[in-house]
């Protein structure tokens, strides 16, 4: 994180209220005149890969995580681990592994890294923040 001049985290009380519609079209304007990065940390339902019509992307492993480049933004998701399921956690591990991503995850230099956050008021939304 340490490349991350600012983060914006798109947070919401309950699922289906607009996060990922919002964070996917702040990244993609911001990205007009930004360095920008867009991670999907919604373990329950990951769904940025779809609005914006991610398909074969894929992170490279190289000492962490590499994310690539879609649409002139470093994108990341857990979709890359999890595909279309939800991923069966709970717990700590639910916090624990979002918390590994975020800090094994290697971005360039960013103006801001946008983040599609888990539904809800969870001990996984507040370990994140
Ligand atoms: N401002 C909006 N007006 C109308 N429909 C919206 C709006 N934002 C999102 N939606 C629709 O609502 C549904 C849920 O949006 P989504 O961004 O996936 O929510 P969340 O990430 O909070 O679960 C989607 O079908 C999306 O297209
Ligand atoms: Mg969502």
């Amino acid at each position: 994180m340490k490349n991350v001049r600012n983060v914006i985290a798109v947070s919401g009380g309950k699922g289906g209220v607009g996060k990922s519609v919002i964070a996917s079209t702040l990244a993609l304007l911001l990205a007009k005149k930004h360095k920008i990065g867009l991670f999907d940390l919604d373990f329950t339902s990951p769904s940025t890969d779809l609005i914006l019509g991610i398909k074969n992307a894929r992170p490279i492993e190289d000492k962490g995580i590499i994310p690539p480049k879609v649409h002139g933004l470093e994108y990341m998701s857990i979709v890359y681990y999890s595909g279309d399921q939800p991923a069966p956690l709970r717990g700590a591990d639910v916090s624990n592994a979002l918390i590994e991503l975020l800090a094994i995850t290697k971005w360039e230099n960013l103006d801001y890294l946008i983040l599609d956050m888990p539904p809800g008021i969870s001990d996984a939304t507040l370990d994140l923040i």
